[in-house]
């Protein structure tokens, strides 16, 4: 008997899918490398399906049907290089090698295309959802070949995550397409934390309200607009006690944010694409800020102000939870501008309301919030930015007097709140009339000759600064 599909790679997110799939009914092939990996999970859990476990490469693809499927669960960079090179060298014309880790998109587009030279398929899919995801329904992003996903789509759409009976899996699109948008959620995902954790400190900061009452208030406002899978294991994690120490658990961990990648994948891909995606940006720049333990420990000395509390409680609570409600909105508007944008670059005709579709349950990023995108962008499929679409417009309007009273508290009370405040800049400028880059165009085209457009005639022009300062066509 051949299996369905197959998975190599068996460290937590391998395991995890591999048992994923054969709870679904499906036949599994398994591999791991070094072979104990492969005998310690046929010794847990052969009872739960259909397992195949194969010792070597050749064995593990010969093991599966055709056209064969074997998914990849291995380190993004060289590894999957070498797995994919050992797989191709035992395919033939028409199996697929599916990548669901967490792969740059340009190094897909390299694999996929090296591999359709070869006659066989190669499919970048992002996987989100954690370890919990990958075992009871993940949210997966396919890319490459339409033909592919016509034998692999059924397969993965039946271990997704569903939500009101629909998968949360589609193609995405061609070659790198996938990657990209599960690098952009993860892109995403970076902004949705930056926003909660400057919420956490704001209040904590101004209020003096304790961890504990923190995660009151996030319970609270997973009730309404923000009810969302982060904000959800914010109270879980807020509430946590140490049990060593018996402290907030929140108090014993070293303020040090770490990072694997993706989230700085997406702003060098944004700088790449010209696409402003503030929200994101600030909060990789956060993470990298708190990975300075020797100039903070420096800076400590410099000056603060003199107000170091708020005065009403219950309305910065409200306010703070306006401003984190509206920063979302203007961080999901920049990243799905991304998406846009590298779709136009690449070709990939991505469907920005399928995208949000399937970000609505298994991934890190779910919440009530992505159906509204959906709608957005079922109502009005070339939406500009998310943030005219008429539901979201009237969100920011009724947030804005909050957001901004707490983007001035935070300034004036000295807690950082680059989320907030860098997404309220960015709603201030996309919607001014005249923006300063007139002036800026002057001062470039004063000290380097670079030219400029005038907004009451065609063409360039440059103004003879240094002469008779008269303007002339460029
Ligand atoms: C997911 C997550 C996952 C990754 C986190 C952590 O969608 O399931 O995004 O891919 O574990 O993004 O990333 P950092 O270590 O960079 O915070």
């Amino acid at each position: 008997d051949k299996a369905d599909i197959g998975v190599t790679g068996l460290a937590t997110m391998g395991r995890n899918l591999a048992r994923n799939f054969a709870h679904h009914g499906h036949v599994v092939a398994v591999h791991n490398r070094t072979q104990n990996r492969t005998t310690a999970f046929m010794d847990q859990h052969r009872d739960e399906g259909a397992f195949l476990a194969a010792g070597s490469v050749e064995e593990f693809v010969a093991s599966l049907r055709r056209p064969r499927k074997a998914i990849i669960m291995v380190k993004a960079g060289a590894p999957t290089d070498a797995v994919i090179e050992e797989l191709a060298a035992h395919m033939e014309p028409g199996d697929m090698i599916i990548d669901g880790g967490n792969a740059l998109y340009a190094d897909t587009r390299r694999r996929e295309a090296a591999l359709r030279e070869r006659g066989l398929h190669f499919v970048g899919a992002g996987i989100s959802g954690g370890e919990e995801g990958a075992l009871n329904g993940p949210s997966i992003m396919p890319g490459g070949a339409p033909e592919a996903y016509e034998t692999l789509g059924p397969l993965l759409e039946d271990v997704a995550a569903k939500v009101d009976g629909t998968p949360c899996c589609v193609h995405v699109g061609p070659d790198g397409a996938g990657h990209f948008v599960k690098m952009v959620h993860n892109g995403i995902e970076y902004s949705d934390m930056q926003l909660i954790v400057e919420s956490y400190d704001l209040l904590r900061q101004a209020l003096g309200l304790s961890p504990q009452e923190l995660a009151d208030v996030f319970r609270e406002w997973n009730r309404g607009d923000l009810e969302s899978y982060l904000i959800e294991i914010t109270t879980e994690v807020l509430g946590h006690t140490d049990a060593a120490t018996g402290r907030p658990f929140v108090d014993v961990v070293v303020d040090q944010a770490e990072q694997k990648g993706t989230g700085r994948w997406t702003v060098q891909s944004a700088l790449d694409l010209g696409v402003p995606v503030t929200g994101i940006a600030e909060a990789v720049f956060a993470r990298a800020l708190s990975g300075h333990p020797d100039q903070r420990t420096a800076a400590r000395s410099l000056a603060g102000p003199q107000e170091k509390g708020a005065a009403d409680g219950a309305d910065l609570v409200e306010d703070v939870r306006r401003a984190l409600y509206a920063s979302k909105i203007v961080a999901y508007a920049q990243g799905f501008d991304q998406i846009a944008a590298a779709s136009a670059e690449y070709g990939w005709s991505i469907d920005p309301g399928a995208m949000a579709t399937i970000w609505r349950g298994g991934c890190i990023i779910r919440a009530r919030f992505l159906d509204r995108i959906r709608e957005a962008y079922e109502a009005r499929p070339t939406l500009p930015t998310l943030l005219v679409d008429p539901t979201f417009a009237a969100a920011l309007a009724d947030a804005q007097v909050s957001w901004r009273r707490v983007v001035a508290t935070a300034a004036t009370i000295g807690v950082p709140t680059p989320g907030f405040s860098s997404a309220l800049a960015y709603y201030d400028a996309l919607r001014r009339d005249r923006l300063p880059a007139a002036l800026l165009q002057g001062l470039r085209d004063y000290f380097g000759a670079h030219t400029y457009r005038r907004v009451d005639r065609e063409g360039a022009f440059h103004t003879d600064w240094s002469g008779d300062r008269v303007e002339r066509p460029a």
